[in-house]
C-alpha cells in the first residue's frame, strides 16, 4: 500500500447511484440518487461523503491530496459481475456448439493448461485487467481445478485490493483425466484455500462444484461439509442452462425430484449460494430457490451464445428472488457489463417483458452486490462503503456523442450508454478508493496508487 492510499481524495462530477435495496422492480426509480454536480469524497478506500459539490465543498480539508474533476462523465458504482471463469479468460467467441460439446472441445482444454503456474499467474494478470477496463470492482469467479489458479486469481486480486469472490473448481467425473480431483482432495484443497483466503482483506471463498454432472454425490456431500464448517463461505454452480444438461442430470440423480434437489439435498442452497443460468427451472425448482433464499446469475451473452434458452426474469421477480447480471466468460461473448445489459434488454424483449434503463442500471450495480449478499459494503455511495465506481464517457464515439447532445434525461443517457456502451466507455476504474484503470487515449493501468 502506498502513503496516498491513506490520504482523503475527492471527486466531484455527476453521480448516479441506487439509493437502497429493491426488492421490487418498481421501487427502483424512485430511489436513483442523481447528482448534477456531486462530490465524492473517500478515506482510507471508504466513503466518507457524499452529495451535491456546493454542501460538500466547505468540508474538503486542506490537506486533501487529491481532487479529480471528472466533466461530461457519469459517475456510477463499480459493475458487480456475479458469475464467470477465469481459466476461460481468452477462449471468448470459441465456435459452434451447445453446452456439453462446448465444454469438451474449448473450456476444458483451456483449463487445462492452468496446471502450469506461470500460465496462471500471467492470465490472472490479463483476467484483472479486463474486468478493470470494462468497470468490473467486484466479481464471483469459477477456477480451475487447480488450487494455484485460485492462489493466482487471489494474489492478482489482493495487490490491489479489489473484492473478488473465487474458488477452485470441484470436479470428480466427466470430464478429461487431467482436471478430474476426487471427493477427498477437493475437499482438502478447497479447505486449506478458505483457511488462507476467506475474508482476507476483501477476498471471499466460494465453494465451487463445478455442475451436478461433473460430481459424484460423495463429492456434493464433501462440498456440503465444507459449508457445514465454513457457514460464511459461498457455494457457486450452474444450474438448469442447457436442455440435454438436465436430462442427463435426470440420469445421473434418478433419486433427486430435480436438478435444483441435487444441490439442495447436499446443503448446498441458501442465501449464500449462486446459481448461473436458471433458464429451464421446474416449477418447484422456482419454490424452492425462493424458500431457501437462494440467488440467480442472469447471463445473456453466454444462454444466446451457447443457444441455451432465454431468462425469465419475469418470474425471478414474482418469486421474490435475488438476481445479478454475468458475463459467464467464457461462455458469454463480453466482459462487457454494459453489453450484457444490452443484450438483457433483447432477451426480455423477445418475451414481452420490460426492462428499464433502471431496472438494467440497478442489477449491474446494488442488485448485484445484493445477489452476492454484499449490499452492506459496495453498491452504491452511501456513507461507509467501500470506494468502488466508474467514471462513464457518455461520449466515448461519435454517434454516442450525438445521443449525448439528444438525452433529455438521465434515463435516456443511461439507456443510451447500456446498447450502445462498451469498454471504450469506461472512462476511469476506481478500487478501493484508487484509480486502477485510465482510458485516455493513451492508456495507462495503474496498480496501487492514486496519482
Ligand atoms: N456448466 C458447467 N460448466 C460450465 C461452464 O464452464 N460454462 C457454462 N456456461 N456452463 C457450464
Ligand atoms: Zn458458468
Amino acid at each position: 500500500m502506498t502513503d496516498t492510499h491513506h490520504a482523503l481524495v475527492a471527486i466531484r462530477g455527476r453521480f448516479l447511484d441506487v439509493a437502497a435495496v429493491c426488492d421490487n422492480a418498481s421501487l427502483i426509480e424512485e430511489n436513483i440518487r442523481h447528482h448534477e454536480d456531486g462530490l465524492l469524497l473517500i478515506k482510507e478506500g471508504r466513503i466518507e461523503w457524499f452529495g451535491d459539490w456546493n454542501k460538500g465543498q466547505e468540508i474538503i480539508p486542506a490537506n486533501c491530496l487529491l481532487h479529480h474533476h471528472h466533466r461530461d462523465k457519469l459517475i456510477v458504482p463499480g459493475f458487480v459481475d456475479t458469475h464467470l471463469h477465469f481459466p476461460q479468460a481468452e477462449i471468448v467467441g470459441s465456435y459452434g456448439e451447445q453446452l456439453l460439446q462446448w465444454l469438451e472441445n474449448h473450456a476444458f482444454p483451456a483449463e487445462k493448461q492452468f496446471h502450469d503456474a506461470a500460465h496462471a499467474t500471467e492470465m490472472a494478470d490479463f483476467f484483472i485487467d479486463q474486468l478493470l477496463r470494462n468497470g468490473t470492482t467486484t466479481a464471483s469467479v469459477f477456477c480451475s481445478v487447480h488450487p494455484r489458479s485460485v492462489v493466482a486469481l487471489f494474489e492478482a486480486a489482493e495487490q490491489i485490493n479489489m473484492r473478488v469472490i473465487a474458488g477452485k473448481v470441484m470436479m470428480d467425473r466427466n470430464a478429461p483425466q487431467e482436471l478430474l480431483d476426487s471427493p477427498k482432495s477437493s475437499y482438502c484443497e478447497s479447505k486449506a484455500l478458505i483457511e488462507k483466503y476467506h475474508k482476507r482483506g476483501r477476498l471471499l471463498y466460494a465453494i465451487t462444484p463445478r455442475f451436478a454432472p461433473t460430481s459424484t454425490p460423495e463429492q456434493l456431500e464433501m462440498a456440503g461439509k465444507l459449508k457445514q464448517e465454513f457457514p460464511d463461505a459461498y457455494i457457486q454452480t450452474h444450474l438448469s442452462e442447457n436442455l440435454e444438461e438436465i436430462e442427463w442430470v435426470k440420469k445421473l440423480f434418478p433419486e433427486q425430484d430435480n436438478y435444483f434437489d441435487v444441490y439442495h439435498h447436499h446443503g448446498l442452497t441458501g442465501p449464500r449460494s449462486i446459481f448461473a443460468h436458471c433458464v429451464h427451472l421446474e416449477a418447484q425448482e422456482w419454490d424452492r430457490l425462493h424458500e431457501t433464499d437462494s440467488a440467480i446469475s442472469f447471463c445473456p451473452t453466454s444462454n444466446l451464445f451457447l443457444g441455451s434458452g432465454l431468462f425469465d426474469m419475469q418470474k425471478a421477480r414474482e418469486k421474490k428472488i435475488r438476481i445479478g447480471m454475468a458475463t459467464d466468460i467464457g461462455g458469454g461473448t463480453t466482459y462487457s457489463m454494459l453489453q450484457t445489459l444490452s443484450e438483457a434488454y433483447k432477451v426480455m424483449q423477445l418475451q414481452g417483458q420490460r426492462f428499464t434503463p433502471w431496472d438494467a442500471f440497478y442489477l449491474a450495480t446494488l442488485g448485484g452486490a445484493r445477489a452476492l449478499s454484499l449490499d452492506h459494503l459496495i453498491g452504491n455511495f452511501d456513507t461507509g462503503k467501500e470506494a468502488d465506481f466508474v467514471v462513464l464517457d457518455p461520449q466515448a464515439t461519435p454517434l454516442q456523442t450525438r445521443q449525448f447532445k439528444r438525452a433529455e434525461n438521465s434515463a435516456d443517457l443511461l439507456f443510451s450508454l447500456i446498447v450502445l456502451g462498451d469498454e471504450r466507455s469506461i472512462s476511469h476504474t476506481y478500487v478501493d478508493g484508487c484509480l486502477v484503470h485510465e482510458r485516455p487515449v493513451k492508456e495507462k493501468t495503474f496498480r496501487r496508487s492514486c496519482e
